[in-house]
């Protein structure tokens, strides 16, 4: 058995907030999601005080190596959560960990201290992609924003907290050191990066509704495994990696750059039981402790974990 801040897993593969309809899929394939579910714990979609719609259609621009997603955060606010969706996430097999954020800081304070409360709740995880509309700053952007926010949030609550880093900022390690010395129990990262694309037949008019929105998938893989090597050697606190993974191969690479639990997004959405395949082969290629053997990670000859091990923050590639 796995533990991630104390969180007992069975393997070390997770999904990734916002890519896996768990209520949806338990009515698409009835109680035989529950006896097969592919993750290790389930990580909710982000939860907003306020219910939100979400932004106009187009939604997704599908591209060659993965998609760009302008969705909007659409959810049913916390008194929505709490009444419709958390008992029936509560029936899953595994960990709940649910994804919150606050346009404020005093937001992120009442969504943190309400699941506080609720034992059905195994860690919040803090999207923190999200400005603050009181200083204009990114909230994951800046260490100062990260280390006020978790300064408000701290004392709420005694349940893991793991900070999700944007890597649309100057530095993802500084903002990771920021989050573990005001009391961050984990980061997991990477969320999506900001990108646009035009309509395909009104030259210079955005297709996505939102304007712009953020790409995952395979495109994102090579800039998730560069920022949780630098992560992974700034912070002493456990590693969430994610982005664009789509084999065990690829998410052995990001334990091998410093994960120790890796999640899949994008990929779930082309095959919903990808995340069952990955967590076995992952296993299988790591042996059943699940210690990375140092050998393996030599012969990769990636240079990342000379990066990994070398001084804080420096580039890993090229
Ligand atoms: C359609 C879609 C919806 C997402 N919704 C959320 C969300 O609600 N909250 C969040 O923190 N991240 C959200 N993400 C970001 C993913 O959790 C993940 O960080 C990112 O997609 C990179 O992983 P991937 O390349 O495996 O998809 C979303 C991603 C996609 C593609």
């Amino acid at each position: 058995m796995i533990e991630l801040c104390g969180i007992p897993l069975a393997h070390r593969v997770i999904n990734a907030s916002g890519t896996f309809d768990a209520i949806a899929a338990r009515r698409a394939f009835g109680d035989a999601l529950l006896e097969r579910f592919p993750f290790a714990a389930f990580v909710s979609k982000t939860v907003t005080v306020e219910r939100r719609e979400g932004n106009p259609p187009p939604r997704l621009w599908e591209q060659p190596a993965g998609m760009i997603n302008s969705i909007g955060l659409p959810n049913k606010g916390l008194e929505g959560y709490l009444a419709q969706d958390l008992p029936r996430l509560a029936e899953l097999p595994v960990p709940l960990i649910v994804n919150v954020m606050g346009f404020t800081r005093e937001e992120v304070a009442r969504l943190v201290a309400a699941f506080a409360e609720r034992e059905e709740v195994a860690a919040l995880e803090l999207n923190v992609s999200c400005p603050n509309v009181k200083t204009g700053m990114v909230m994951g952007a800046d260490p100062g924003e990260t280390a006020a926010l978790m300064d408000a949030v701290r004392p709420l609550t005694a349940k893991p907290l793991i900070v999700k880093l944007t890597p649309n900022c100057a530095s993802p390690a500084a903002v990771a050191a920021a989050a573990e010395q005001h009391g961050a129990d984990a980061v997991s990262l990477i969320n999506t990066l900001r990108g646009m694309a035009f309509h395909p037949r009104r030259p210079g008019r955005p297709w996505l509704g939102g304007g712009s929105g953020g790409v995952s998938g395979p495109a994102v893989r090579a800039v998730a495994l560069a920022q949780v090597a630098e992560v992974s050697a700034r912070v002493a606190i456990p590693v969430v990696g994610m982005g664009g993974v789509q084999t065990a191969g690829h998410a052995r690479a990001l334990r091998l750059a410093g994960a120790d639990v890796v999640a899949v997004g994008t990929e779930s959405f082309r095959d919903p039981l990808a995340g069952a395949a990955i967590a076995e082969g992952l296993a299988a290629a790591e042996g059943e402790n699940g210690v990375p053997d140092p050998g393996a990670a030599n012969a990769a000859n990636t240079g990342v974990q000379a990066g990994a091990s070398g001084a804080a923050g420096a580039p890993v590639a090229g």
